[in-house]
């Protein structure tokens, strides 16, 4: 099948904007900078899982499934999101959660429990005892007994649950970004925009895999660049396979190796992917409030000011922007700025020492 003819619904609101940063622009002085609006896809404050569950959701619905179970950390953005796209179409929205009940709600929790999503927290800590190299695999196996546990238990009050994978990085989900392409080409087109460059977060990693797949498949005139997010990033082979899947079930009529593809990681402290998967760091937050001041954008800390990172340091090493423009895509998250502990974290350097920033204190006799 063509992926023209895949069926889709629209859980967001799409077109997004490709809007021009011309205050960036200028303090960069190199080539034009623009910026993919995917933090404005609507629903349940937007992000970028919303072009993913178009066709997951389609799939949901057209077999039969009541309700919609996904994994993820505490404060998961694509968690939040499915469970949105979930209520939005009649499903039951179910979260598996790595880790321990937080004390308190913050940032994507607060909007789970609004929603009324079924959270489930597992609290692995035991398997930290076992030697390094099985770790991994008992919190494989933990998660996946949980989850068929839920599956049964659910089926037993007549739902049917669809259990979609962490990040929704399906071959399915992918297409969402394939699908992203030709409307930025359509953009760029209509806009005069030039790029040479498409910079995009890699996390889960089916963003940046529907992006390439598109990019070649419609011939797009930039190059898809990842930032991965983490230090501890996703397997480069897996992200290959999905390209290949979607190549595959597509008739795309291309294969990678690794070599094909560009990810741009930034090393020591200018490392983009931080300190850890969504841990707080000063040099992130740090970009997040250089966009916020110039542009009156914000990214979060644990994608988006990381990819920033990446974006702006690319265009000072003169790999990008440098013979045409480039664009950022931004793919929300923004919930993330205000959990405990970013907040906490931005508390040290943007609150503590006002008198050398804009915070006043006028008091009056
Ligand atoms: C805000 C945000 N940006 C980027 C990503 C990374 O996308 P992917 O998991 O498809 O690589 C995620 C994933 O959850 C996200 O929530």
């Amino acid at each position: 099948m063509k992926i023209e003819n895949l069926e889709r619904v629209h859980t967001g609101l799409l077109n997004t904007p490709l809007e021009f940063m011309p205050a960036l622009t200028k303090k960069m002085g190199k080539g034009n900078l623009y910026i993919k609006r995917d933090d404005l896809t609507g629903l349940a404050m937007g992000g970028n899982k919303t072009r993913k569950l178009d066709y997951i959701v389609k799939y949901a619905l057209d077999n039969g499934y009541t309700a919609l179970m996904t994994f993820g950390g505490t404060q998961t953005n694509h968690g939040r999101l499915t469970a949105a796209a979930a209520i939005r179409f009649g499903l039951k929205p179910i979260m598996v959660l790595k880790g321990k009940k937080p004390e308190k709600m913050s940032g994507n929790v607060l909007l789970d429990r609004l929603m009324g999503v079924d959270l489930y927290y597992c609290d692995m800590s035991a398997a930290d005892k076992l030697p390094a190299d099985q770790q991994k695999a008992a919190k494989d196996r933990f998660l996946k007994e949980t989850a068929d546990r839920i599956i049964a238990e659910y089926a037993k009050k007549g739902e049917k649950v669809l259990s979609v994978p962490i990040g929704g990085s399906t071959v399915l989900g992918a297409c969402g970004y394939v699908q992203a392409i030709p409307e930025i080409m359509q953009q760029m087109k209509d806009q005069h925009i030039e790029a040479k460059h498409l910079v995009a977060g890699y996390g889960s990693t089916g963003t940046f895999a529907g992006l390439y797949a598109g990019a070649r498949y419609y011939h797009a005139p930039f190059e898809v660049i990842g930032i991965p997010i983490e230090p501890e990033y996703n397997s480069i082979d897996e992200c290959v396979d999905l390209i290949n899947e979607v190549s595959k079930q597509f008739e795309m009529g291309f294969t990678v190796t690794r070599d094909d593809l560009h990810l741009e990681m930034g090393e020591g402290e200018n490392f983009y992917g931080g300190v850890g998967y969504n841990a707080p760091d000063h040099i992130t937050q740090r970009y997040i409030k250089m966009l916020a001041e110039t542009e009156a954008i914000f990214t979060d800390p644990c994608y988006t000011g990381k990819v920033l990172h990446g974006f702006i340091d690319l265009i000072e090493k003169g790999k990008i922007a440098q013979d045409g423009g480039a664009i950022m895509l931004h793919t929300g998250g923004l919930p993330g700025l205000w959990t405990e502990e970013h907040l906490d974290s931005m508390n040290e350097i943007f609150w503590s020492d006002p008198e050398k920033d804009s915070v006043h204190e006028l008091i009056m006799k």
